[in-house]
């Protein structure tokens, strides 16, 4: 008889975006003519760049061609790319990251799971709560966490709550850890961490062994100067460090797939019999065992995002949904809601009105507005009595989701 992992049974119902899509499709049955407005998974609408479809359209007849077809590629990714990535994303911002540091992957979601197989069970991993949930369920899947209790919290992970009262800036771990998880700009509070959090986490990390996973997806939502887009911007970080980064919210790739980590040659972790063992060398043979690249269409299409064409275009990109955010920040609070985020983030974080629960409130916008958001405490105990609306959407369903809420609130 096959055995499974025990630890799946660990896991909480469901994912929490299939769950909000279980119960909007069952709304969706039993009214059929509500017209729903989807706020609920940072999923992008508007379509990708020009320069992207150009360079796309370019290698796709490459690959008609028997001179210019690729077959498999580097599994890491091709140089153009990663080269791109370095000069442009860290180079330029004085961050000391070299191209064949940046392993070129088909997401974050992905890469922030699969990172954990290089990482022993025994550690002892901090995450801030509300937090993204992969980077929960993907260590209980592996078994470095015991059963979770009634609030949704697992024993062995170490919480970090993030809320209003601490102005979403996470305190230091009380004890030693051995892994942090950081996002920023955060999701799901749409929150930014300022580089004297980043020195603190890193200072920390050094001092203590342990290691920080910077999830950086969102930074080019960052507006405000003086807030890092990578973690590398800070003395240190090389040294306690892994980056990922994705072209899903920077440049419309949720469906194309497309991401980055970066693992810099100066990491290294501990093994059992005490040796220092250097980090980049186990996730190129992780990757190049399990991954087999981003296809050269999808990776030219990447490359496309750091031409001149590609740059504006994206900025444009990011301005419309920023501007969504605005729109959304300055409707709920004429609402009278308490609204946070959706500055340097495509993610308005609001206090529920009325101290709704999270999952009540997400009920009744559902069925008075026909609108759907993330409940709070889908993302962790702490975000209970939170709600997430994302600005990814067209500015017409944005606008009347405001007028929606306005009078559902
Ligand atoms: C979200 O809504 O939190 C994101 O879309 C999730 C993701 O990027 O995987």
């Amino acid at each position: 008889m096959a055995q499974i992992n025990d630890n799946y049974l660990k896991l909480k119902a469901g994912y929490l975006f299939p769950e909000i899509g279980r119960r909007v499709k069952k709304f969706a049955e039993e009214n059929p003519t509500a017209r729903i407005i989807r706020l609920g998974i940072g999923d992008v609408t508007e379509p990708l760049p020009p320069a992207v479809i150009e360079a796309m359209h370019k290698a796709v007849d490459e690959m008609g061609q028997r001179e210019t077809f690729r077959g498999y590629g580097p599994e890491q990714g091709y140089d153009f790319l990663r080269e791109a990535i370095a000069k442009h994303d860290y180079q330029s911002r004085g961050a000391n990251i070299a191209a064949d540091e940046i392993f070129v992957s088909d997401g974050s979601k992905c890469d922030t799971g699969n990172i954990l197989d290089i990482f022993g069970l025994n550690n002892l991993i901090a995450i801030t709560d509300p937090v993204y949930p992969v980077y929960v369920d993907t260590n209980v899947m592996a078994g470095r966490t015991g059963p979770a209790d009634e609030s949704g919290r697992y024993s062995k992970l170490v919480y970090l709550p993030v809320t209003a009262e601490n102005n979403f800036t996470p305190d230091l771990p009380t004890q030693k850890v051995d892994l942090i998880y950081l996002c920023y700009p955060n999701n799901p509070t749409g929150t930014v961490a300022t580089k004297s959090t980043l020195k603190k986490f890193i200072d920390y990390a050094k001092a203590n062994d342990a290691l920080i996973f910077y999830d950086a997806a969102y930074e080019a939502y960052i507006t405000e100067a003086d807030i890092p887009h990578s973690i590398y911007e800070l003395d240190g970080a090389r040294d306690c460090a892994l980056e990922f980064r994705s072209f899903s919210k920077t440049a419309g790739f949720t469906g194309t797939r497309c991401a980055f980590t970066v693992v810099p040659k100066t990491l290294t972790g501990l093994a059992a019999d005490g040796a220092r063992v250097d980090l980049h060398g186990l996730w190129n043979r992780r990757h190049t065992t399990k991954f087999n690249g981003v296809p050269y269409i999808i990776q030219r299409g990447a490359e496309a995002v750091y031409s001149p064409a590609g740059k504006q275009q994206v900025k444009a990109l990011i301005q419309f949904y920023l501007e969504n955010a605005k729109i959304l920040c300055a409707g709920l609070r004429s609402a009278g809601l308490t609204v946070y985020g959706g500055v340097n983030a495509p993610y308005v974080w609001l206090k529920t009105p009325r101290n709704l629960r999270s999952w009540d409130f997400f009920d009744e916008l559902l069925s008075k507005a026909h609108l759907v958001g993330t409940p709070g405490s889908g993302f962790g105990a702490s975000g209970e009595g939170y709600f997430r609306l994302s600005a990814f959407n067209s500015r017409a369903n944005i606008e009347e989701a405001v007028e929606r809420i306005r009078k559902a609130v």
